[in-house]
Order: structure tokens, then C-alpha cells, then sequence
């Protein structure tokens, strides 16, 4: 885990290939002490530029994804580099992009699960970060035993072996759980939660509860185990740490027998003695590798620790091909209270967003009861809005998103979308406002600097709409109507379109 992120200097692997896709050409190389990534089409002058790679993000056995800044702005390479078929390519979403983005923001939750000393971001923007962003490359001590080890000396430690069974499992949990849906509480950050902490106070993970069954596989190892015979017979006596030791990793030679003997601390050696002839390798056939070996956030090894496994590993269904609508629960299993109400309507929400429309109606049935009860939650209030403004409930809509943006005004969606009402009542003064004080923070959201440069150009100020889509345009390069929208800006005389 220590080497979860570094510099980009450390192993690196040029690289000079054409994805034909997008037919770009990418470079990866180094000159100097700096790395570099340039990309060119050929025969498109518009697009032709680099990026300095500052930082690795991931040890390398699966592969490895670059960050880069871009005016104090953290973004995430689209090119990773693949270990398995030692190639650099497009990051799985974006294979069949023809145009590249050059604009993925590196959220906070990325670094916090990768990095040490995590610096918050400026406030109001997603992704701002003060340089450096962070103090130590890979998980260093803190991250498990609390700000106390920093102390070589006197200062005290959090020893997670001694916190109650769901302090302890937090402790893992923070970094090795993602969940359908991970929702921070109100006013909360993942990021501030500390060992010894309830993580629960902090965010809230919901998974689908008909995921257990068969063909519906779990993503992480804390799903995974959850459904393993071991963990439910044992209960809170068996955790992460029952098989693995943070401070040590076997050897390949030693695998077998630290696994092994893992297994027989609880089933005894009497048992291992005969059980197959005494053969020795217990993970070879109760927890195989599958073969997903490409998809980062995806287990590998089959932790449901099977009594026979299948021969198929655990494959993920579309969800949303399914014709009724799965039941989203919290995980790890809680009381219900009151209060869960906001958590599960934005963790809905949040599906939504991720492509289950069928998901709507229950959607916003859940944000209209959780709003009754904390009518002041600018998540709620947004979200709500967003629901009205797709039904063309405007008034509705713009109600929620100004109450919203009353409590906080730095929310970018809320302000976004509130500009789109107001340009299509006529609103354009009020309209530009609430785009150009959200460009400002997110100036990687190119929809947003599309929207103003088109109403500065149609309102006759043509050096205003350059100025806006020259902005998307150093963020996002190949953006096929900014350089269109561009070119007739800059044609004399300038024209906003043909
Ligand atoms: C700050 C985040 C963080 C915390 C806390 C954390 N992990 Fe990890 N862990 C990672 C990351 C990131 C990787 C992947 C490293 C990579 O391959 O890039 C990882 C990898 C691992 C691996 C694979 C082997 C290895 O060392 O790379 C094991 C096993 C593991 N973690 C177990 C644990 C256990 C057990 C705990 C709790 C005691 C824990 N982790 C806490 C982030 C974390
Ligand atoms: C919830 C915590 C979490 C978040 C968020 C997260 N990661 Fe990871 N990442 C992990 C853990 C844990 C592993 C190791 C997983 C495993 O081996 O099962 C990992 C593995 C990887 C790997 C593969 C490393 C290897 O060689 O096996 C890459 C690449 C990676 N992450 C990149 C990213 C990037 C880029 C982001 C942000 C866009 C991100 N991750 C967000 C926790 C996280
Ligand atoms: C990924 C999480 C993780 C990281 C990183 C980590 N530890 Fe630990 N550490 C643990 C856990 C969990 C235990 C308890 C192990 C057990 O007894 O089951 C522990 C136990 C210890 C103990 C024994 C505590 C006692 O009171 O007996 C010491 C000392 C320690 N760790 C020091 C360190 C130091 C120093 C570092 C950094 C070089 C470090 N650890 C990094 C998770 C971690
Ligand atoms: C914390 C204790 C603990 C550890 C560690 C543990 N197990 Fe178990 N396991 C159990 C308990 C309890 C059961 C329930 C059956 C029983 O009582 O023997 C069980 C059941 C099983 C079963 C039967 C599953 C079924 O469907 O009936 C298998 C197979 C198994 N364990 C394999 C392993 C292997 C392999 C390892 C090591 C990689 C391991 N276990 C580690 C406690 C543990
Ligand atoms: C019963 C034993 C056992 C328990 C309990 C266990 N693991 Fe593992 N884990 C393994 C084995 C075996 C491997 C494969 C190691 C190898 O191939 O070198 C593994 C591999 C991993 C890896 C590397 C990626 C992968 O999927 O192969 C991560 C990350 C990991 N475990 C995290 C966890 C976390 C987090 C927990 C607690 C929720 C946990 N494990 C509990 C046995 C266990
Ligand atoms: C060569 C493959 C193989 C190896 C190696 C192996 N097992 Fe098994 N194990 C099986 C099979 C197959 C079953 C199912 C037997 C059945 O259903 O009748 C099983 C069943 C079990 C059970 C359920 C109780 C029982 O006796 O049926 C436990 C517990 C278990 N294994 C633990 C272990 C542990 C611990 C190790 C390592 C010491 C291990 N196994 C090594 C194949 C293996």
C-alpha cells in the first residue's frame, strides 16, 4: 500500500502510440527531471498541446493512472498504463471516445484513498488543490493508527486491533469500500474522518440488497467477505486483519503457507492435516483469482471464500437492463433511523446519474419525504430541483435551487442548472452570473463556459465569447464546438455560428 501513488518519475515506461479512435497520437516521455504527455492530431492544428504528469496513482501490478494540473486544477490522465498487457492506452470509458478529454477531474476521493495528507481542495471547487496537494505518496502510517504516529515518540497511537469491531473494520473500510453509492453526511468529508472515528459519521455506503445472488457478484472484499460462510459463523471475531498483516506482504514462494496458516488459526490444524491430503494450498481452491484482471476497483481474489467455487467468477449483470427495481441497502447492515432518509434519497440520486433511469419515480419519492424532514439540506434542495427542472415543473425547480443556493452558494450543479432557467425565461444578466461564479470554480465543466460564451456572442461581444471559449478550450482541447464556435468567433466578421 505503500506504493498506491508516487511521483510520475518512478517506473516509468515511455511510450509513443496513435489511438484510432480519436486518431490522436500521445506521447509519454521524460526530459529532464519531468514527465511529459503530448498529444497531437495529425492534419488538426486545434489539437496539439502536453501535460506535465506530476503523479502515479496505483502500485502498477494491475496498472497505473497519471495526474496533471492545469492552473491549480487536478485532473486524471485519460491514458493509463496497463501491466498485464504492457501497453499505455485509453482509460476503459474512453476506448471508443473520438474526442479526448483532457478534463476528468481528480476528485478528492480518489486521493484520499491513494495518497497521505490529503490537503481539501480551495473552497467551492471540486477538484483546486494547494501545491502541493498532498504530503506523502502511498498509505503511510497515520492513515491507521491516527495522527498520533506521527510522534516518533510519546505521541499516542490508535491501534486498530483494540477499537470495537466496527471502528476496527473501519479502519480498512475507508479506503477498500465503494459501494452502488457512497454518500457523505451533511457538512461531512471522508477525507476528515480519522482512525478510532465512526465511519459511519462521516459516509454512508449502500449496495443492492439483491446482490447475493448468484451471477450478481460483490465489487470489493468487504462485500465479498460478508457473504463468505467464515465471516457469518464468526462474526465481528473475524476481520480484514484475520488473513492480512498491513505491515507485510508474502513473498510469492511464502503465499501459501501465511494464507494457510490464516485458515487453520480458526479450522485447526487437525483439520488441515487431513482435509484433501493435507494438501497445502487452501486459497488455490476456496479463493481464486478471477480473471478481471484490468478493472482497478474490482476484487481479484474471490472472497466469499466458497465451499466449491464456481468455475465462472463472479460476473456483474447490467442492473439496468432489469425490469424491476433492485432494493438499495445500507452495508454494513445498520438500525434504521430517521435520519437515513437524506443519505438513502441522494444515494438513489446518485444512480440516476449513473445511467438507472428507471430509478425516478422512487427518486424523487425519497427526496420529497427526506425534504419534509431537513427541509434545509442544500443536497436535498438541489437534487429536488434537478428532479422538478427534468419534469418541467419550473417553478418548482428554481424554488428549490435558490433555497439551495441561500445555504450555499458555492454549489456548482444548483447554480449551473438554476442559469438555464434563467436564460430561457429571458433572465441572461442573471443567467450569466450564476454560470460565470461556477465557471470560475469549474472551469473543467466546459458546458458551463459553452453557455456563456454563447450568450456573449449572440448579445453582439464577440472578444467577451472568446475570452470564455478560450477558457474551456485550455481545459478541454478537443472539444469539437468549442474550436467550431472558435473559429466562426474569430472570422471576420465574427459569427457565433453558420
Ligand atoms: C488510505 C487508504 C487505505 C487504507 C486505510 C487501507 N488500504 Fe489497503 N490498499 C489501499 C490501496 C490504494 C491499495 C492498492 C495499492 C495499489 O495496488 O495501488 C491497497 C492494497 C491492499 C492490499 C493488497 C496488497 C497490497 O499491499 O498492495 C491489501 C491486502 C490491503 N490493502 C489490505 C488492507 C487492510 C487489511 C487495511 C486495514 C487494516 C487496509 N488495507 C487499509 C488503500 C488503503
Ligand atoms: C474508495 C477508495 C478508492 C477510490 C475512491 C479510488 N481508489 Fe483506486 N484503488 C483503491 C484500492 C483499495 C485499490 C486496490 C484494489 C484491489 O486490489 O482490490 C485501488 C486500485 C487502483 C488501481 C490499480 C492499481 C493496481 O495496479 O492494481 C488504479 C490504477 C487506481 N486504483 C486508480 C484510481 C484513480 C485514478 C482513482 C480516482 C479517479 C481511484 N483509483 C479511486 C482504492 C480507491
Ligand atoms: C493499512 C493499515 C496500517 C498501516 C498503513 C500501518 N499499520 Fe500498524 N497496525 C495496523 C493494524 C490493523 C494493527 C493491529 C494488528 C493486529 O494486532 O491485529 C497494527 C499494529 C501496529 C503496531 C502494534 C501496536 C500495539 O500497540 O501493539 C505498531 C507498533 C504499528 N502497527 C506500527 C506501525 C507503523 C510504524 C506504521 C508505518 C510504518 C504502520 N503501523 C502502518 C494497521 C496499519
Ligand atoms: C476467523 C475464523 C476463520 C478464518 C480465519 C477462516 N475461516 Fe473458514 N470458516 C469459519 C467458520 C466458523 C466456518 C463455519 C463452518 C465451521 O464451523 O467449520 C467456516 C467455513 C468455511 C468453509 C465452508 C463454507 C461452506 O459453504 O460451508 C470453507 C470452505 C472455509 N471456511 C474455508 C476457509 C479458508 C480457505 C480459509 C483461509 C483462507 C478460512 N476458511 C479462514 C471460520 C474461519
Ligand atoms: C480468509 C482470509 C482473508 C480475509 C479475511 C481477507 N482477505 Fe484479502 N486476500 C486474501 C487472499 C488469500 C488474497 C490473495 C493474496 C495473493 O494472491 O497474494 C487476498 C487479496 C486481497 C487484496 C488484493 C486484491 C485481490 O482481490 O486479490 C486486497 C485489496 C484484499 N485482499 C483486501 C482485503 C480486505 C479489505 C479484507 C477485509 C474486508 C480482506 N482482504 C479480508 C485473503 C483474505
Ligand atoms: C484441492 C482443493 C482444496 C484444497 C487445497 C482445500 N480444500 Fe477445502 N474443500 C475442498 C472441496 C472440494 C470441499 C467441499 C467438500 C464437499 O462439499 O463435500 C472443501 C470443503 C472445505 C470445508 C468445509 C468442511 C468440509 O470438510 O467439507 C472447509 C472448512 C475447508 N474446505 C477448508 C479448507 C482449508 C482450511 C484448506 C487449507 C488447509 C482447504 N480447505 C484446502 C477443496 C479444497
Amino acid at each position: 500500500m505503500a506504493h498506491a501513488s508516487g511521483p510520475a518519475m518512478e517506473n516509468l515506461t515511455p511510450a509513443d502510440f496513435v489511438h484510432p479512435k480519436s486518431r490522436v497520437h500521445f506521447k509519454i516521455y521524460a526530459t529532464d527531471d519531468k514527465v511529459w504527455l503530448s498529444f497531437e492530431r495529425p492534419g488538426d492544428t486545434d489539437v496539439s498541446g502536453k501535460r506535465e504528469l506530476l503523479y502515479f496513482i496505483g502500485s502498477g501490478r494491475r496498472g497505473r493512472s497519471y495526474l496533471f494540473a492545469v492552473d491549480g486544477f487536478l485532473f486524471e490522465s485519460p491514458v493509463n498504463w496497463y501491466t498485464n498487457r504492457h501497453v499505455w492506452d485509453m482509460a476503459p470509458a474512453y476506448g471508443n471516445a473520438t474526442e479526448i478529454p483532457m478534463n476528468l477531474p481528480a476528485f478528492t476521493s480518489c486521493l484520499d484513498c491513494h495518497v497521505s495528507g490529503m490537503q481539501p481542495p480551495s473552497p467551492g471547487t471540486e477538484n483546486r488543490y494547494p501545491n502541493p496537494p498532498f504530503s506523502f505518496a502511498g498509505v503511510t502510517c497515520e492513515r491507521c493508527h491516527g495522527p498520533g504516529a506521527a510522534h516518533t515518540k510519546g505521541g499516542a497511537i490508535v491501534n486498530p486491533a483494540k477499537l470495537d469491531p466496527a471502528r476496527r473494520d473501519a479502519v480498512c473500510m475507508q479506503c477498500h469500500l465503494e459501494g452502488r453509492a457512497a454518500i457523505e453526511r451533511a457538512g461531512r468529508h471522508i477525507y476528515e474522518y480519522q482512525p478510532g472515528e465512526q465511519l459511519s459519521d462521516y459516509i454512508r455506503y449502500f449496495v443492492f440488497a439483491e446482490q447475493k445472488r448468484p451471477g450478481l457478484g460483490a465489487v470489493s472484499q468487504f462485500e465479498a467477505l460478508a457473504q463468505s460462510v467464515c465471516k457469518i459463523k464468526s462474526g465481528d471475531a473475524m476481520s480484514c486483519t484475520s488473513c492480512h498483516d498491513p505491515h507485510y506482504e508474502p513473498a510469492a514462494a511464502e503465499r501459501a503457507s501465511f494464507y494457510r496458516d490464516k485458515c487453520l488459526a480458526c479450522h485447526g490444524a487437525k483439520f488441515g492435516a487431513t482435509h484433501q491430503g493435507g494438501r497445502g494450498d487452501c486459497t488455490a481452491c476456496h479463493m481464486p483469482s478471477s480473471l478481471s484482471l484490468d478493472v482497478a476497483h474490482t476484487e481479484v481474489t474471490d472472497h466469499r471464500i466458497l465451499r466449491r467455487p464456481n468455475s465462472n467468477p463472479p460476473v456483474l449483470e447490467d442492473l439496468n437492463s432489469q425490469i424491476s427495481l433492485p432494493r438499495l441497502v445500507r452495508f454494513p447492515e445498520a438500525q434504521k433511523t430517521d435520519e437515513d432518509m437524506r443519505d438513502l434519497a441522494l444515494a438513489w440520486e446518485s444512480l440516476i446519474e449513473s445511467g438507472m433511469t428507471a430509478a425516478g419515480p422512487e427518486t424523487e419519492r425519497l427526496l420529497r419525504l427526506a425534504n419534509e424532514k431537513s427541509p434545509n439540506d442544500p443536497a436535498l434542495l438541489s437534487a429536488l430541483g434537478y428532479t422538478y427542472q427534468k419534469k418541467g415543473e419550473l417553478d418548482r425547480a428554481r424554488e428549490m435551487y435558490e433555497k439551495a443556493l441561500a445555504i450555499d452558494p458555492t454549489l456548482i450543479d444548483a447554480a449551473t442548472n438554476l442559469g438555464v432557467i434563467e436564460a430561457n425565461r429571458g433572465q441572461l444578466r442573471e443567467a450569466v452570473r450564476l454560470w460565470a461564479d461556477a465557471f470560475r470554480r469549474a472551469p473543467a465543466q466546459s458546458r458551463i463556459g459553452m453557455n456563456i460564451a454563447r450568450v456573449y456572442c449572440e448579445a453582439g461581444q464577440p472578444a467577451k465569447a472568446r475570452e470564455y471559449v478560450s477558457r474551456v478550450l485550455e481545459f478541454n482541447p478537443d472539444l469539437r464546438e468549442a474550436k467550431s464556435l472558435l473559429h466562426y468567433l474569430n472570422g471576420s466578421p465574427p459569427t457565433c455560428k453558420d
